[in-house]
């Protein structure tokens, strides 16, 4: 147990208090979800998607998940492409390899059964602090703590945490409250409560205090600004990316498509080759690259990437011949119409579309020799 300095030792009275008016306020007022009260594989699916995304863009994704991988040993037996096929859109895709990973040891190391065991969950490829105490809470209602951006609020206006909420030592003060008041009895209902508080009441810009049945023992709901909680963390410089697709069509039309290794951005996840790649293809295979136009640009934001990525239109020589690969791991020759049948990366998508659009409106003439 982190000892938390003076403000922050709670009263055991006050912890029962606010455990028991948030329970409350919780099963009258939760959001009807398509994992509560599923089995822990379901809930631990749906903290795992709930990370980086949000609750609304997250249902539908669960569902199909959960259609297509009911158990745990589904998802351990499936391809890891058809895995990826359907994260396809939700982003952050280390997410899904580490999810398919970690059921592959779940039914090899613990029979099936997701580990009850804090340090054996801990283990797991993509649990974290956070997600090993939602499991453990939500799934088999043991007293564990959690703390997301929501909960981070949360506990930072109900006690008046200052500062940096992400320094290491307001990150063990808001630990330390989390640990501190999650009750032994209805734990899930209380974590579930301290998320449900912060996305529906306790929101960034505009608190609903009037209906927050934690109101009374709130720090910043009776102050003048309840919104200046928590702080804003130093701002992450955002790093500018320029990419550029070469879009390499046959006398067939149809255009190279390249898959990419299972590690790092977008691991796994197939795309019109990056124009280092159309170079290898020259190296490789010996080829002129003919370049016919662009088809248009795709702005896209990921963390604090700011990804600029331009869809250049070119024309392979001799385009029966075999292309090895340096980087991609697997190739194929697609109809343009066909290539989101593949399990592409969200800026890929767009710029498939745009070249479909390209395509349909000119008729693409050659202009010069690239490379
Ligand atoms: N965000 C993270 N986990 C959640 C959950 N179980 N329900 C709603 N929102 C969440």
């Amino acid at each position: 147990m982190i000892l938390l300095p003076e403000l922050h030792q709670l009263e055991p009275e006050k912890k029962r208090k606010i455990a028991s008016l948030l329970i409350g306020w919780f099963r009258e007022h939760k959001r009807d979800l398509p994992w509560r009260g599923a089995a822990p594989y379901a809930v631990w699916v749906s903290e795992i998607m709930l990370q980086q995304t949000q609750v609304a863009t997250v249902i539908p994704y669960f569902n199909r998940f959960l259609t297509r991988f009911p158990k745990v040993e589904a998802l351990a037996a499936a391809q890891i492409d058809e895995v990826l096929h359907f994260w396809a859109g939700l982003g952050y895709y280390a997410r899904a390899r580490n999810l398919h990973r970690a059921a592959q040891i779940v039914v090899e190391s613990h029979s099936g059964c997701i580990p009850k065991e804090p340090a054996e969950l801990l283990s797991l490829p993509g649990i974290g602090r956070y997600t090993a105490g939602a499991i453990l809470s939500i799934a088999y209602d043991l007293p564990q703590p959690i703390l997301d951006g929501n909960v981070i609020r949360v506990l930072s206006r109900l006690f008046g945490v200052k500062g940096d909420p992400t320094s290491s030592e307001n990150q063990k003060i808001l630990w330390g409250l989390a640990s501190e008041l999650v009750p032994a009895e209805s734990p899930g209902d209380f974590n579930q409560g301290l998320m449900e508080l912060g996305a529906i009441l306790c929101e960034p810009a505009e608190p609903k205090c009037e209906r927050c049945p934690l109101l009374a023992d709130c720090f910043a709901g009776n102050s003048l600004e309840p919104n200046a909680l928590p702080e804003t963390p130093p701002g992450r410089k955002t790093v500018k990316i320029t990419q550029t697709s070469g879009i390499l069509l046959n006398d067939r039309g149809e255009a190279l498509l390249v898959q990419r290794p299972l590690h790092g951005l977008w691991g796994g996840l197939w795309e019109l080759p990056s124009e280092a790649a159309v170079r290898a293809l020259k190296e490789f295979a010996d080829q002129n690259v003919v370049a016919c136009g662009s088809v248009g640009t795709v702005a896209h934001s990921v963390t604090h990437h700011r990804i600029t990525l331009h869809g250049v239109l070119l024309k392979p020589q001799f385009d029966s011949r075999p292309i090895s690969l340096s980087f991609h791991t697997a190739y194929a020759w697609i109809q343009p119409v066909e290539l989101n049948r593949f399990t592409l990366s969200a800026p890929q998508i767009v710029l498939t579309n745009h070249l479909i659009e390209h395509l349909a409106t000119s008729d693409s003439a050659q202009t010069s020799i690239l490379f």
